[in-house]
């Protein structure tokens, strides 16, 4: 898959992890930053990282702050993006599986490299799964998008 990969200056570190993790496992990484630890401003990175799976340049996003919550509020309000923080596996597969979520918003102050490596794998590993009820919400979802 070709993954989406941006961080702030709080996600950094675990985001140069991801990118070797991403890599090894046969994904193709686009780098959106940032790539040190100086201070940056999250929105630039999470937009960057959501117009490209909004536009098709990606399959999937990742995008990695202190906490996780302001790169999902920022990448959500790019239309199409569908980002949300998961910080266990469950929420991490179900949401795509459920809700075709397309990013997925990690907090490196949060949670440790290995649950990172494994929030990752359940999400890219999941389907969305097209269901009728599924693909019903998923409708309403891009409704809500479209009125306002
Ligand atoms: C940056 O200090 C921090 O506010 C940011 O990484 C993130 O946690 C925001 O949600």
């Amino acid at each position: 898959m070709k993954i989406a990969l941006g961080a702030d200056h709080g996600g950094y570190e675990l985001k140069r992890m991801l990118h070797g993790f991403l890599e090894e496992k046969g994904h193709a990484v686009l780098n959106m930053g940032t790539d040190g630890t100086a201070s940056v401003d999250y929105p630039d990175h999470a937009e960057r990282v959501a117009a490209a799976v909004a536009g098709g340049e990606a399959d999937r996003g990742i995008m990695v702050c202190g906490s996780g919550v302001g790169a999902c509020i920022a990448a959500n309000k790019v239309p199409g993006a569908r980002a949300s923080v998961c910080h266990d596996t469950y929420s991490a597969r179900q949401g795509v599986e459920h809700d075709d979520a397309n990013v997925l918003c990690l907090g490196a102050r949060i949670i440790g490299t290995h649950l990172a490596f494994e929030l990752t794998s359940a999400f890219l590993e999941a389907k969305f799964s097209g269901e009728e009820r599924h693909s019903r919400r998923l409708a309403n979802v891009l409704a809500i998008e479209r009125r306002y």
